[in-house]
């Protein structure tokens, strides 16, 4: 929906013009899997689909929210009530914001807020994290907080780790605070520092596809919950602070050193996978063929489906046809259980391998896939 929607939206709702319009960006991630919460690496890049957000300032203690993609009505809520995990709707996103914001000791007294996405939900693109940004940015531009990119991230994630209740790491609302348009972001989630590396796949040939299985399994919230559990379980075992302080190097002798063969995979899956993302930045930045990136996505996922055991049937679906159709590498992206794959192509085997995918799953019985080409677009930005 395009900014001059959002704001009549606004307009008709709450009967004045928004202060502004604001806009954040959905992600896939590149490389770099359930590394984010183990202090390691990611390589996201902002997709073209967004939340936008109109916003304008209140004075008064109160928040009010409305969504054009809900049928929900407007929630009106007090400021001075908002609870962490008290809220089970789409509004704890926003709220939870606004709470963490005020929890940091930013003075934010109130807004008026109407948002629409065309990030899809549930698909592993970070629609959740699109909607936590742009309210996060538009509040910092209205009351003059002078917070940087960064520092939005955390305070997003902090909203959806305390306020919303779910245990995520600080790549999906990176992503969509930070990148930039061409480029993947190459981010250390232990301190945040970023590089934004080159990507244009369309210059050489190349395609990168989301197919979207649009499945997602019910229990993927508690596994999500365990793994990470298991990691944290694994780096106290091996006396550092995080995955992350495991070096590819020293990976054998890590594992030598754990009996647990539950814990032995997730540790490979981690460490294995900050390798990855190593590798994939080095061949990007040389300069060579992008085409050598394939199959570091593709071994990817088979540890994140042999290793980690996150991803599904309709996932390895889309992987396994991808690859038999000529793909030079697919995986699944996002946290798992159902959501997204991608998969790098050269332009000219798309329209085969598309048609192949599809009837893959009509054949298992499955609903099709949604497919669209994934262009590294920018990340969170005011419209007007
Ligand atoms: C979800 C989480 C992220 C990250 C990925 C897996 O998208 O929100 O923080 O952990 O899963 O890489």
């Amino acid at each position: 929906m395009g900014a001059q929607q959002v704001r009549d939206g606004f307009t008709e709702l709450y009967g004045t013009r928004p202060d502004g319009v604001w806009a954040a960006p959905g992600r896939v991630n590149l490389i770099g899997e359930h590394t984010d919460y183990n202090d390691g690496f990611v390589m996201p890049f902002a997709l073209p689909h967004t939340a936008v957000a109109a916003v304008s300032r209140r004075t008064d203690g109160v928040l009010r929210l409305h969504s054009a993609d809900l049928d929900a009505g407007v929630a009106e809520l007090s400021l001075d009530e908002l609870t962490p995990e008290s809220d089970k709707a789409w509004t704890a996103y926003p709220a939870g914001v606004v709470w963490a914001l005020r929890e940091a000791g930013h003075p934010v007294t109130g807004a008026d807020v109407h948002l629409a996405s065309t990030v899809a939900s549930g698909a592993g693109l970070s629609s959740s994290a699109a909607i936590e940004v742009v309210v996060a940015l538009a509040l910092n531009d209205l009351f003059d907080l002078g917070l940087q990119g960064w520092q939005l991230a955390r305070l997003c994630q902090r909203a959806e780790n305390v306020y919303v209740g779910a245990p995520t790491g600080i790549m999906d609302q990176t992503a969509s605070a930070c990148c930039e348009a061409g480029h993947a972001l190459f981010l250390d989630t232990r301190d945040l520092s970023q590089k934004q590396i080159p990507l244009d796949l369309a210059a050489e040939g190349l395609r990168l596809l989301v197919v979207d299985t649009q499945v997602t399994h019910a229990h993927s919230g508690g596994e999500y919950g365990k793994r990470r559990a298991g990691c944290e379980k694994g780096a106290a075992l091996l006396g550092v602070d995080a995955l992350r302080d495991i070096a590819y190097a020293d990976l054998d002798a890590a594992l030598d050193r754990l009996d647990d063969e539950e814990i032995r995979r997730l540790v490979r899956h981690v460490v294995t996978e900050d390798q990855r993302v190593e590798q994939v930045v080095a061949l990007l930045e040389s300069g060579g063929d992008t085409r050598a990136v394939g199959p570091v996505l593709t071994a990817g996922h088979a540890s994140l489906r042999d290793d980690f055991k996150v991803s599904c049937p309709e996932l390895d679906l889309v992987v396994d046809t991808a690859l038999a159709h000529g793909a030079l590498g697919a995986r699944m992206t996002g946290g798992g259980f159902g959501g997204s794959a991608i998969v790098l192509a050269e332009a000219t085997d798309v329209e085969a391998l598309t048609k192949a995918v599809v009837e893959a799953f009509t054949a298992a019985g499955l609903k099709a896939p949604r497919v669209f080409e994934a262009v590294p677009s920018a990340g969170a930005r005011r419209l007007g």
